[in-house]
Order: structure tokens, then C-alpha cells, then sequence
């Protein structure tokens, strides 16, 4: 038996309905495979911030360091802004931790049928490789001369030849690794200065992966194209916004945001990695217990995975498939009347 400490942090809204949902399933196939979970939980979030001023202390991230794996459920609440809820958690553990790979795979699974004409099960298997420390989501800038005629917001992009030549790596290593065809969503018809020296890194990168087919596409073309002909993408690096923006679009390609899961890796596994779905904490569903807890389950079987237990991984995709495929059983946002532990029982009954 091997013992992993995760430490869990629920966070916000449904972020306390799909994390029970995933650690029932994470306890459930860890058993089967002799794997054992030790959660240590933290309640760090916006009701936090307003007891204390913080969203979490002061130490955080040295409490977790030594921990084999984040798993977080999702960050925000109306009463406190985003950006001081974000700022405050999700992003300095992203940050604190080198988390610089966030992985977002996507497919369109068989009884999931996608909004998109012709996206069909087995044909779109795609992964988004969203570069997760830098870019857009600079640090510099800020609100300047506010109430004045003149107030403005600036903030810089900061894209690093370390930043986007590990990236790039990463996403040309995948590639090899699966239909080797890879994208890169760029914008650098002359307008954006940070674009082109992606575009350069990204080709530097590209000439030791000679076996991977890529090309880069810009962001906007490549939006139009992922919903007229998804099944096409295989890997598609980008930047941090480009990347956040584009992982909700294939998400919804197949289906919807509640399903979509990621993990934001520190590949050279100096820190823990953390796993947290795509989607928000969705105030507008929260605490009816009808969330979708597809998406935080598919995490979970992205961090087995990390931890090395590849079959229970593959165990907990199969249990997925295998629901929407034999089941109709769906949460409301898949147009089905199923809560969130309906649905989650009926995918631990199927393997
Ligand atoms: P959201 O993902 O929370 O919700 C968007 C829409 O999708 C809503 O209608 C919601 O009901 C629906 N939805 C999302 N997940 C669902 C699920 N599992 N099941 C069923 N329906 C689901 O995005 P938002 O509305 O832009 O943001 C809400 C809050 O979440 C904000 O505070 C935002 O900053 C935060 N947020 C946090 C994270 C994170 O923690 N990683 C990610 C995105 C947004
Ligand atoms: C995501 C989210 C976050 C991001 C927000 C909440 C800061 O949208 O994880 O996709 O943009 O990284
Ligand atoms: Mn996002």
C-alpha cells in the first residue's frame, strides 16, 4: 500500500460540492490499486478573507510545500472581489510553486453528444498546454489616477525566453507523445510585441522536435477553427490568457465547462503540483448540490497519474466514459436532473 498526502483545499462555492465527489472517487479506485489518500484540509477562501483579511496565512504555501499533491476545488465569491480572491490564492500557489504547465486535455465522449456539428467521439482528443506563471497575468502595472479624467489600468506582459522555451518544450514533448501535430495560438500580425518572440522561441524549440507537425495559428482564426473543426488539434501551447481563454472554448466543444479538468505541473517536481478543475466556483449553482463533478473527478485521475498510478488513472477515465456512454444519468448542466453524488455513484458502479 502506498499512502499519499494531499493537501485539499475545497475553496469557494461548488469548490465544496465536486471536491467530495472526487476524493470518493480518489478513496474508491486508490483502494482498488493499492493506493491510500491522507487529506489534510484547508479552509482557505473568501468566507477566510473576511474572517482574518487573508484568503489564506501568511506561511501557506511552506504548510503544503512538503505535500505530494494540491487538489483544489475553486476560488471566488461575489462579496470579495476576483482579483483580490485570486491574487490571494490560486495564483500565488501557481506561482510560488513553478506550476508553469497547466494542462487542460479535452474529449468528446461517446452519449455526450458536442454543440459542435459533426465533433465526434474518438475524433477530438485534444490537449490544451496553457503556460501558467507569466505572460498576460503580469505583475507589473496597476489602477493609476483613479477618480481623475486621466485614470487608467496598465499592465505589462512579460513573456521570458526561460518562460516560453519550457513551455514550448513541454507541449513538442507531448506531442511526441501522442498524434504528434501541435498548434501554437499566437497573435503576431504585427500588433502585439510580445507575440512575434513567441513565435520565435517557440520555432527555436520546435527544430529539435522534428517529428512533431506544427504550425502556429492566430488566437482568433484559431478560436473560429477549434469550433468548425476541432478533431484537427491535437496539442495547442499558448500563453496564459490565450490558453485560459481557449480551454473553456474546447470545454464547452465537448460539452461544457463542468467536465473539464486540469493539472498545473511543476515538472521537475521541486513542489507539489495542484489539480483543480477548469471551471469556476459558479455562484450562480452553488450549494443545491447539482454540480458537475466530472470535471474534478477527471483531475483526479490527472494527479494519480502524476503520482505514478497510471491504471487507477485510467480506471477513473474509464468510469467516465463508461457513465456517459451507458447512462443517461447527467447533471442539470448536461441537461440531466442528477445531483452531484447521484451522478458520482453511478460512475463509481461502473468500471
Ligand atoms: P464559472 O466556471 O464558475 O461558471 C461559469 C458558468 O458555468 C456558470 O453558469 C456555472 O454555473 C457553470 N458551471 C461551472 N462549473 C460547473 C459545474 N461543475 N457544474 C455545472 N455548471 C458549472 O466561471 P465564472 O462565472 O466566470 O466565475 C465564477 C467565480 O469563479 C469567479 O469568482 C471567478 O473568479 C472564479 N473562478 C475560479 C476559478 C478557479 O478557482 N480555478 C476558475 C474560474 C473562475
Ligand atoms: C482558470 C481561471 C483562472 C485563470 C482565474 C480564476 C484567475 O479562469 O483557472 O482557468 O485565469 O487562470
Ligand atoms: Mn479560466
Amino acid at each position: 500500500m502506498v499512502t499519499h498526502r494531499i493537501a485539499l483545499i475545497p475553496g469557494d462555492g461548488i469548490g465544496h460540492e465536486v471536491t467530495p465527489a472526487a476524493r470518493q472517487v480518489l478513496d474508491t479506485v486508490g483502494a482498488r490499486h493499492g493506493v491510500r489518500f491522507e487529506y489534510d484540509e484547508f479552509d482557505w477562501c473568501c468566507a477566510r478573507y473576511h474572517e482574518t483579511g487573508a484568503m489564506m496565512p501568511a506561511d501557506a504555501l511552506s504548510r503544503i510545500r512538503h505535500h505530494d499533491a494540491v487538489f483544489l476545488g475553486a476560488v471566488g465569491d461575489p462579496s470579495v472581489p476576483d482579483h483580490v480572491s485570486l491574487w490571494g490564492l490560486l495564483i500565488p500557489i501557481r506561482r510560488g510553486f513553478r506550476q508553469y504547465v497547466n494542462l487542460r486535455p479535452v474529449k468528446v465522449f461517446e452519449g455526450l453528444p458536442s454543440p459542435v456539428r459533426g465533433a465526434r467521439s474518438g475524433e477530438v482528443d485534444l490537449v490544451v498546454v496553457r503556460e501558467n506563471v507569466e505572460g498576460e497575468y503580469g505583475e507589473i502595472g496597476g489602477r493609476l489616477h483613479r477618480g481623475f479624467p486621466e485614470e487608467m489600468a496598465v499592465q505589462e506582459a512579460v513573456f521570458t525566453r526561460v518562460g516560453v522555451t519550457r513551455i514550448a518544450e513541454y507541449a513538442f514533448t507531448l506531442a511526441e507523445n501522442r498524434r504528434g501535430v501541435l498548434t501554437s495560438a499566437t497573435k503576431s500580425n504585427g500588433i502585439v510585441h510580445t507575440m512575434p518572440f513567441w513565435d520565435e522561441v517557440v520555432t527555436e524549440v520546435a527544430a529539435s522536435h522534428p517529428d512533431v507537425s506544427w504550425r502556429a495559428e492566430h488566437i482568433d482564426a484559431l478560436a473560429a477553427k477549434l469550433v468548425l473543426d476541432p478533431a484537427r488539434f491535437d496539442v495547442i501551447v499558448g500563453s496564459n490568457l490565450f490558453g485560459d481563454i481557449l480551454s473553456d472554448l474546447t470545454a464547452a466543444v465537448a460539452g461544457g465547462i463542468g467536465i473539464a479538468p486540469s493539472a498545473n505541473l511543476n515538472p521537475e517536481r521541486e513542489f507539489p503540483s495542484m489539480f483543480e478543475p477548469v471551471h469556476g466556483s459558479a455562484p450562480d449553482i452553488a450549494g443545491r448540490g447539482v454540480a458537475n463533478p466530472l470535471g474534478a473527478i477527471w483531475t483526479a485521475a490527472l494527479m494519480l497519474d502524476h503520482l505514478g498510478h497510471a491504471e487507477a488513472a485510467a480506471e477513473i477515465e474509464h468510469a467516465i466514459a463508461a457513465t456517459l456512454a451507458q447512462t443517461s444519468i447527467r447533471t442539470p448542466d448536461l441537461g440531466g436532473t442528477a445531483t452531484t453524488a447521484e451522478f458520482t455513484k453511478t460512475l463509481l458502479e461502473l468500471r
